[in-house]
């Protein structure tokens, strides 16, 4: 089969990343970055690729591409993959999947219309990729065998130090509270991932920790302490902040971004707890009474640790796009399972500013919080 021809619209940070993955799968060509700012020509230059400022400016010089990946700013997500779904064009839109649960509601809406309708049937995914971490799937296939038992519990840390150029112009929408924020950027990855390990989450209360940032120009949160309950019954605990220097992150602890130094065990960032076992991650042990006559306080702990396979989380991502606008999968992360995360994100938004516990049981894509 001919490769796929995908460009990649938003040159900033995460644009080339993804470049470079479209660049070194065999199965797909990198044909153009798109991007009005006036140094993205010189970066498509590096990715020796096309530029064009405009997805309508490229639809009128080349043919229409496959597939397109998103990197855009949060509240261009859902006009800029209408744009090029309305066209036919598969889209990998970034998380998070649309910056207000109305806009992405609009998005999965329009995104399942064309599905149906367009002769190309676009297809939508949502670019979670730690779905596709080496840790992630570990963990997953773990809890999967039954070995922790009945899950019982889950305690999770992001706690990092951003620096003050990550906030500045032309990046300063992170800093915005209706545009950028910790929940919103980095939370929704965990809640994503923490839906994938353990189900719906269906409550959460959430306690505000101490801005460290002036406001203005900061009036974007910094972090939350949040308890979370799932439909399962599993009750968890996730502390986020992104003020605080700490190795207690999913980065440090895996290494996955190239941007953040890995400091592997010591970023111990989850801790599972089942009955008849808990796990740490990234460090991948396994703590239990195997081989005791009972389980008790009293007895020496079993340690056990579990090897972890090398993949680079962008490139496995990218490789499944191919495979769902092939039609031989489906998409691991649904726009509906990124709404789902957002859904979360908005709830603990609103428990932040309300100072209460936020129920969300039922229909979480249709309702208003
Ligand atoms: N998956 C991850 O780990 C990860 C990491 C970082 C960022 N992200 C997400 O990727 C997205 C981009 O983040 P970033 O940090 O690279 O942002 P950025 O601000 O560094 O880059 C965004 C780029 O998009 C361009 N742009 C703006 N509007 C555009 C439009 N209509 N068409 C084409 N280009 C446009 C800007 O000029 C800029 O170059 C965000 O949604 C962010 O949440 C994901």
């Amino acid at each position: 089969m001919p490769p796929l021809r995908v460009i990649i619209v938003g040159a900033g940070l995460i644009g080339p990343r993804h470049a470079q993955s479209v660049r070194s799968n065999p199965n797909t060509q990198l044909v153009a970055l798109v991007d009005p700012s006036p140094s993205a020509a010189a970066t498509a230059q590096q990715l020796e690729t096309s530029y064009y400022p405009s997805v309508e400016a490229l639809l009128q010089a080349i043919p229409r591409p496959d597939a397109a990946i998103v990197c855009t700013p949060n509240h261009t997500h859902v006009p800029v993959s209408k744009e090029l779904l309305a066209v036919g064009i598969h889209v990998l839109v970034e998380k998070p999947v649309a910056d207000s649960l109305a806009a992405g509601r609009d998005l999965l809406s329009f995104a399942s219309h064309q599905h149906q309708h367009h002769e190309n049937h676009p297809t939508l995914l949502v670019g979670h990729h730690r779905r596709f971490n080496p840790y992630l799937l570990k963990t997953k296939e773990i809890l999967s065998s039954g070995s922790l038992g009945s899950l019982i519990a889950i305690n999770g840390l992001w706690t990092l130090h951003k620096p003050s150029a990550y906030f500045a112009p032309p990046t300063d929408w992170r800093r915005n509270a209706s545009s950028g924020g910790v929940l919103s950027i980095n939370l929704v990855h965990d809640i994503d991932l923490l839906h994938y390990l353990f189900g719906p989450i269906t409550r959460i209360h959430a306690e505000r920790t101490l801005p460290q940032r002036s406001s203005p120009p900061h009036t974007a949160e910094e972090g939350a302490a949040l308890t979370l309950r799932f439909a399962s019954g599993v009750v968890g605990t996730f502390l986020v902040c992104d003020a605080t220097p700490s190795p207690h992150n999913f980065e440090a602890g895996t290494g996955e971004n190239p941007m953040i130094p890995r400091v592997g065990a010591a970023g111990d960032f989850y801790r599972i707890f089942g009955s008849e076992a808990s796990l740490s991650v990234p460090d991948m042990t396994r703590w239990s009474y195997d081989g005791q006559v009972e389980k008790s306080w009293a007895l020496p702990l079993t340690v056990e640790t579990f090897e972890v396979s090398q993949a680079t989380p962008f490139d496995s991502q990218l490789a499944h796009f191919v495979e769902v606008v092939r039609g031989e999968a489906e998409p691991s992360c649904s726009g509906e399972d990124a709404l789902r995360a957002l859904v979360v994100c908005e709830a603990a938004r609103k428990a932040l500013e309300t100072g209460k516990t936020v129920d969300l049981e039922g229909d979480v894509i249709g309702a208003n919080l």
